[in-house]
């Protein structure tokens, strides 16, 4: 059984459940969001991550949205204020494309249903946010089923950060493809960089496969190469935050770096992404937002919570001395000529480029 990553509970007037993967791996922890600013807080400090996943928790957003608004409020004004706190919930993680995704959906359903009463507006933005959570929960198995077939017997398989269960509403991207050559009783190890700064390979994928019984080993980012000279490795795959219209793909920092040794080694590097991943109005990789982030997610080894946020007052060890310049971008960008294969829930768009991208999308 995967895990439940983030759950509606309740109706219009419900709440969003999440695990803390803040907490991940050791405490299972799950937390409520009832009002927009709970929800942007656990987005961006990354209680609830992964670019899917935050799709799915934004088109949630918006129900809150609605909750704050009183009875007396028109439906123009309510309009307004909805899309003031999506613009607001987008501003979060600017690079993932699911976020601005769902929440550019649910305006557009918002606006077909504003000459309707407050309760129906509300009632049609839950069906639309309960519609994106389905619907990923689908394209999850689909994208597994497309990919489990270059999973074979006896392979090293090397991942980075975390594109499963924890990322999405359902059983992730890239370890989707991994869940499901187990399933069709493929022999595998899955090799998981840590991925600093905030070691979602090392807590949040491992602790995940461990659950699922896939063999697998951490190792430090740094590893890698010399992985792959040993032969260790027959394929690199890996999720993706945003996939612009030529086939670049942006992914956490480091994925860049990979695709380059795969290349040198002569190894597959494969993304596995859903069509909400794609942006098509981006036209190459130079295009996409990076986010900055927190030099304290550097300059302080992972605790828990970014060292500001750090109410606990849980104990931090710092490993960079004050004053001194950090650079935190949380993902860098793989071009397309680096990728043997994007998986998605149509299907593969092998040696992606813009004619490819578009024909796939087209079919
Ligand atoms: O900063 P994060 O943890 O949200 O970064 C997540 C990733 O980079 C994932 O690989 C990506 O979102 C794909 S998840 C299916």
């Amino acid at each position: 059984m995967v895990v439940k990553t983030l759950k509606w509970a309740g109706g219009i007037d419900g709440c969003l459940e999440i695990i803390d993967q803040r907490k991940l791996p050791g405490e299972y922890k799950i937390i409520r969001c009832a009002s927009v600013k709970q929800l942007y807080d656990a987005i961006k400090t990354l209680a609830v991550r992964g670019a899917p996943a935050i799709g799915v928790a934004g088109g949630y957003g918006a129900v809150l949205s609605l909750q704050g608004i009183s009875a007396k409020t028109s439906l123009k004004q309510s309009l307004a204020i909805l899309k003031r706190d999506c613009e607001y919930l987008a501003s979060s993680r600017p690079t993932a494309a699911n976020l601005r995704w769902a929440i550019e959906r649910i305006i557009k359903c918002a606006g077909k249903n504003a000459g309707k009463t407050i309760y129906e507006l509300r009632k049609a933005v839950l069906k639309e946010a309960n519609d994106i959570c389905r619907e990923d929960i689908e394209m999850c198995r689909k994208i597994g089923a497309n990919g489990a077939r270059f999973i074979k017997n006896g392979m090293g398989i090397l991942t980075h950060c975390n594109a499963g269960a924890l990322a999405t509403a359902g059983q992730g991207t890239a370890v989707s493809v991994l869940y499901e050559a187990k399933k069709r009783g493929k022999k595998f190890r899955v090799y998981v960089d840590e991925t600093r700064p905030l070691l979602q390979g090392a807590r949040l994928t491992a602790w995940e496969l461990k659950r699922a019984r896939i063999d697998t080993t951490v190792i430090c980012d740094n590893m890698a190469a010399a992985l792959m000279r040993d032969g260790k490795i027959d394929m690199v795959i890996t999720g993706a935050d945003r996939i612009a219209a030529n086939g670049d793909a942006a992914n956490k920092t480091g994925t860049y770096g990979l695709s380059v040794l795969a290349k040198a080694h002569g190894i597959p590097f494969y993304i596995a992404a859903p069509s909400s991943t794609f942006d098509l109005k981006t036209k190459t990789g130079k295009d996409i937002p990076i986010e900055q982030r927190s030099s304290d997610e550097i300059r302080f080894l992972w605790h828990g919570l970014p060292a500001r946020e750090n109410t606990a007052k849980m104990a931090v060890l710092q490993i960079v001395p004050d004053g001194v310049d950090i650079y935190n971008p949380a993902f860098d960008v793989t071009p397309a000529q680096n990728i043997t294969a994007i998986i998605t829930e149509r299907g593969v768009i092998e040696k992606p480029n813009g004619h490819r991208v578009k024909k796939h999308f087209t079919l």
